[in-house]
């Protein structure tokens, strides 16, 4: 797979090792960096990387932060990003299979390399569930970009409010 990645510069070093660990996959690696621990933003990084994948240039994108909460808010503002931040494999596999996010988000201070590798393995290997429900939800929240329909429109969920109240919903 082609794998886009970015971090800010508290998270350098989780960043390379990642990188590492990815080609070592045989994965072959797009880094936006930072490259080194010098001060920076992290929505550069989440901008650059999530563009590579929405741009099609990468199948999926990696992003990390100090929390993870900057760079996949900023990634997630990148026009057809789904960022995930996530701190356990099952979120990464939900993530994944149900929302097709095609970002995962991880915070390098937070979460341990363990399970940070954990998390990247479970979400490249996961395959979208493409049912027309997933389908439906994703065009909905992609809307809320760049869909004036929906801005200050009250009923803009109300099919899947309907569809909850007859009991179709069985999670
Ligand atoms: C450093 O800029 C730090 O705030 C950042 O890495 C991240 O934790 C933000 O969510």
């Amino acid at each position: 797979m082609k794998i886009s990645i970015g971090c800010d510069h508290i998270v350098t070093e989780e960043k390379n090792h990642l990188v590492k660990y990815l080609k070592e996959k045989n994965h072959e690696v797009i880094d936006n960096g930072t490259y080194d621990k010098e001060r920076t933003h992290y929505p550069i990084y989440g901008k650059k990387t999530a563009e590579k994948v929405v741009s099609g240039e990468a199948d999926l994108g990696i992003v990390v932060c100090g929390t993870g909460v900057g760079i996949s808010v900023s990634a997630n503002k990148v026009r057809g990003a789904r960022a995930a931040l996530v701190a356990d494999v099952e979120t990464a596999r939900y993530a994944r299979e149900n929302l097709n996010a095609n970002v995962i988000a991880v915070g390098g201070r937070i979460v341990g390399m363990g399970l940070i590798e954990n998390i990247i393995d479970v979400f490249l290997e996961t395959e979208y569930n493409k049912t027309e429900e997933n389908e439906r939800m994703i065009e909905k929240i992609d809307a809320l970009a760049d869909n004036t329909e929906q801005m200050n429109n009250q009923k803009y969920f109300d099919e899947f409010i309907e569809k909850w109240d007859r009991g179709e919903y069985h999670d």
